[in-house]
């Protein structure tokens, strides 16, 4: 027997729920791609991105999922044999990084558990022992989707500053923008990226690149550089040059349906709502750990990210619980990765979601343990319901 029929939960961190405007935005004929509508969006999106990334610098539109918009950030700064500094704190900087050696970079990663965020002073110790300064970029995801960690930008970007090093600084935001502060001005970040798929409600398909003043003096010897992703080709006056091609057009008509619900909302409440839904999460997990089986991934609570929970499962296969939450109650979980691979679950809060959505996401996991018979404490679900009522008031 089951209770799945009905509207399925997908709660994995990305793609994320895509709201039903945004797919009704797609649902139009193709335009003419010289003139009129899509010259007008395009202009949009392109005045909009930077407020997003809260840079007064240049965003370039890519046709292309989060790995291609790794490519268009360091093709566009980097030469080959350019030495660059990954900040670990899960797999995705790796992956970025693994992506520049292939291209010719030279890769050095500074080791981080998978159950802290990165050590700002470390990378302060590690660049100031650069003192020739060989170190041409330093990469870092702000939330990394593998552990469940959020790296404090501000601090990393402090710890650059106190070695005195002119690096790059390099940001991944694919699990982050739209769901909690990023400001890549005042935090002096050189260059950002993004895909539509997670905090921006759209599906998957296009990159978002932002560039600051830093980043375009590097552009100009940057070796790296081919003719897809470059900044220059895609500055030039004509249309056609801002996606180096034909447009993506079904997929900026759902992003322009999407940043204006992002907007009508208010950047603000977003991130508050995440963070209220986030918190709730792990009001539900805490509890849950009580039974000695489950656990979060990330050990400090202000490491844990707003966007996504992992939850260690301690011996027990969580493939059991991610199989019954989906089988017997139309809810999808995320698989551990990475690391974590048969040693995890995890639960997004990210995108379009609601309060409804996330308890009965929680409702449908701690279902899975009483039915699974593995010990947890009682009352998760409660106690996410006790938090959010206590926040969200009449
Ligand atoms: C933090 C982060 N960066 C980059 C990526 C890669 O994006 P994509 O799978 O769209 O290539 C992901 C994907 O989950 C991610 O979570």
């Amino acid at each position: 027997m089951t209770v799945s029929n009905g509207r399925q939960f997908l709660s994995i961190p990305g793609p994320t729920n895509v709201p039903d405007k945004v797919l009704q935005a797609m649902n139009r004929p193709a335009i003419d791609l010289y003139s009129g509508d899509m010259l007008g969006i395009t202009a949009s999106l392109l005045a909009d991105l930077p407020k997003l990334f809260r840079t007064a610098g240049r965003c370039y539109i890519y046709a292309a999922n989060g790995h291609g918009g790794w490519e268009g950030a360091f093709t566009n700064v980097l030469s080959r044999g350019d030495h660059v500094l990954i900040l670990e704190s899960g797999r995705f900087a790796i992956g970025w990084g693994e992506m520049a050696k292939l291209m010719g970079a030279e890769i050095e990663v500074l080791a981080q558990s998978g159950r802290k965020a990165v050590d700002p002073a470390a990378v302060e110790a590690r660049l100031k022992a650069d003192t020739k300064h060989t170190i041409k970029a330093v990469f870092v995801v702000q939330i990394d989707t593998a552990t469940g960690v959020v790296n404090d930008l501000p601090a990393i970007r402090k710890a650059i500053d106190a070695a005195g090093h002119p690096a790059l600084f390099m940001v991944d935001t694919v699990a982050s923008l739209g769901t909690m502060p990023f400001e890549m001005d005042v935090w002096g970040i050189d260059v950002a990226m993004c895909g539509s798929q997670k905090g921006l409600m759209t599906p998957p398909g296009l990159a978002f690149v932002a560039a600051g003043p830093r980043a375009h003096d590097a552009h100009k010897t940057a070796g790296l550089r081919t003719f897809y992703w470059d900044w220059t080709f895609r500055d030039g006056p004509e249309h056609y040059q801002k996606y180096c091609g034909t447009p993506p057009e079904h997929l900026l008509f759902a992003l322009r349906a999407a940043m204006d619900m992002l907007f009508a909302e208010g950047l603000e409440n977003a991130f508050r709502r995440h963070a209220l839904l986030a918190e709730a999460t792990r009001r539900a997990v805490a509890k849950w750990a009580e039974g000695q089986v489950l656990a979060f991934n990330i050990i400090d609570p202000a490491q844990r990210a707003d966007s996504v929970t992992n939850v260690l499962t301690n011996g027990v296969d969580p493939q059991i619980i991610l199989d019954y939450c989906r089988e017997k109650c139309g809810v999808v979980l995320g698989v551990g990765i990475g690391n974590l691979t048969g040693k995890a679950f995890r639960i997004a809060h990210m995108g379009h979601t609601n309060a409804p959505m996330v308890l009965g996401t929680l409702a449908a996991v701690e279902m899975s343990l009483k039915a699974l018979k593995i010990p947890h404490g009682a009352g998760g679900v409660e106690a996410a319901i006790e938090y959010l009522a206590s926040e969200v008031v009449a």
